[in-house]
């Protein structure tokens, strides 16, 4: 597994529209465990392949249970994900992209959402999210589209170094 290297902006890969994919071979597998090892290292709790450069739409995400900080992170590995169903509850709350740093934002999201797409093995899987896992979802999914959070955004800002805020990144 090897640390890739986050691209941010200005780079045109973040704005291209992502490629659906096909090939389950040995070199996505290469891909998805580079992706791991490079949101892990950043650290980051979700990652679109654009931000590696590869204009394809996997997506990882890794998040624990917002209601209990002693059990184990989550790791998704999603394949040409889809949002199929989508609240109609919305909430507004502070994100972070590894591809734009030192800034913030504030977005509103779907409050729940299901995703579809494939696992690793390029097997159908659904996913149900909501809080904090269904906005980083709604993030990485935009990223596929070349969509960044401050094109929803309320407002972007610098934060200073002592602004304490909570931010999915
Ligand atoms: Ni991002």
């Amino acid at each position: 597994m090897t640390v890739r290297e986050i691209v941010t902006l200005p780079d045109p890969v973040l704005r291209r529209k992502a490629h659906k994919l096909t090939n389950f071979d040995k070199e996505f597998t290469t891909l998805v465990n580079d992706m791991v090892e490079t949101m892990r290292a950043a650290p980051g709790v979700g990652l679109a392949a654009p931000q590696v450069g590869v204009s394809e739409r996997l997506i990882v995400v890794e998040f624990g249970d917002e209601e209990n900080e002693e059990s184990p992170k989550k790791l998704f590995v999603v394949a040409n994900p889809e949002i199929v169903e989508a609240s109609d509850e919305m909430v507004t709350a502070i994100e972070g992209c590894l591809s734009l740093p030192g800034l913030v934002g504030e977005v509103e999201r779907h409050e729940a959402i299901q995703v579809k797409g494939l696992n690793r093995q390029g097997k159908p899987i659904r996913i149900k999210a909501q809080g904090w896992l269904a906005r980083i979802f709604q993030h990485e999914i935009d990223h596929l589209e070349g969509v960044l959070y401050p094109d929803r955004a309320t407002r972007v800002w610098q934060p200073s170094e002592t602004e304490e805020i909570e931010v999915v990144e």
